[in-house]
């Protein structure tokens, strides 16, 4: 009985002994303590966390990523993208092609004069290939960087319309995609393909298509290049990132292939070329494309 009593007396006594003026077996003045020795901890625990972190900070550019080597190849990217990088269309039938021509119009619509009508973003930067156009130390004071304009005209036969889906010699569009800093170098006279080599007039970054299969060849029918050259102009380099550069464009090439053989799956190889542009196994977007068309004739 009396240990019963004692039990519960023990319990709550152990919450508010109002004898010793304990609340869960301490004084008002050990909880302070305690209080104040969680608080100085925590709050160095938090002072070193915010100081390792500034500290790490402090070693980041705004501009620039710090680590860029997995990026540092640059990859090619094409318009229309479509599933496998299959482009599979009837002549005459636009329910086919539709989706490419709206792939395409999305792409261009970035490039309308009007978009780069600004003269204190924009500047014009010739029609002919010449060599980069740097504007300053990336870390320098001198705020936001124009960019070059780039005239959707150049495209010429792809600048608009159906971009020939309708007749079935279709145009891509192709782009080197953005990394700060970049410089392209053109290729040396030999590292480009025999067939290219027309095309190259230096202060370019040479593109240039193929069969996939040689012994296919001769279904590609003529390629023709259109843009600043047949390929990337440097004057468009380096660019600057998102924060000086807003607006930057990338320079664009259109890829038409005037005579590709018809109903017959035409496995294509689009290729850029120059001294640091490296081509993977892994990754087959870097340097280079494949695509594979089949137009079905009416
Ligand atoms: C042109 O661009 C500058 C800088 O971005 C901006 O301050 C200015 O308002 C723009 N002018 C026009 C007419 O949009
Ligand atoms: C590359 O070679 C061609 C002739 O084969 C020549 O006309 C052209 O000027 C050369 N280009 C460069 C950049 O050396
Ligand atoms: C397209 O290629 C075929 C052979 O594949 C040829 O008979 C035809 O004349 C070519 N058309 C044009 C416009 O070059």
């Amino acid at each position: 009985m009396s240990a019963n009593k004692n039990g519960d007396g023990g319990w709550t006594s152990f919450i508010w002994n109002s004898e010793k003026r304990e609340f869960l077996g301490r004084t008002g003045c050990s909880w302070l303590k305690i209080f104040i020795f969680y608080v100085i901890f925590y709050g160095c625990l938090a002072g070193i966390f915010i100081g390792t972190i500034q500290a790490m900070l402090l070693t980041l550019s705004n501009y620039k990523p710090k680590y860029q080597d997995r990026v540092a190849p640059p990859g090619l990217s094409h318009s229309p993208q479509s599933e496998k990088t299959e482009i599979s269309f009837t002549i005459g039938d636009a329910s086919t092609y539709d989706q490419y021509v709206r792939h395409i119009n999305q792409l261009l619509s970035a490039y309308e004069k009007e978009l780069q009508a600004n003269n204190s973003q924009f500047e014009d930067c010739g029609d002919q290939p010449s060599t980069y156009k740097p504007r300053g130390e990336l870390e320098s004071d001198y705020g936001m960087r124009k960019a070059c304009r780039f005239n959707k005209n150049l495209l010429g036969d792809c600048k608009e319309g159906k971009y020939g889906f309708d007749d079935g010699t279709p145009c891509i569009i192709v782009k080197l995609n953005r990394i700060v800093n970049f410089m392209p170098r053109p290729p040396t006279n030999d590292s480009l393909p025999e067939a290219a080599r027309p095309n190259f007039q230096g202060n370019l970054i040479p593109i240039h298509c193929t069969s996939k299969r040689e012994e296919e060849a001769e279904n590609l029918g003529p390629v023709e290049y259109y843009g600043m050259g047949a390929g990337f102009p440097l004057q468009y380099y380096p660019y600057y990132g998102k924060l000086l550069q807003p607006q930057y464009l990338q320079p664009l090439v259109a890829i038409k292939f005037k005579n590709i053989t018809k109903n017959f799956e035409m496995r294509v190889e689009c290729k850029v070329f120059g001294e640091n542009i490296y081509y993977s196994e892994k990754d087959r977007s870097q340097g280079r494309f494949d695509i594979k068309f089949t137009i079905k004739s009416s």
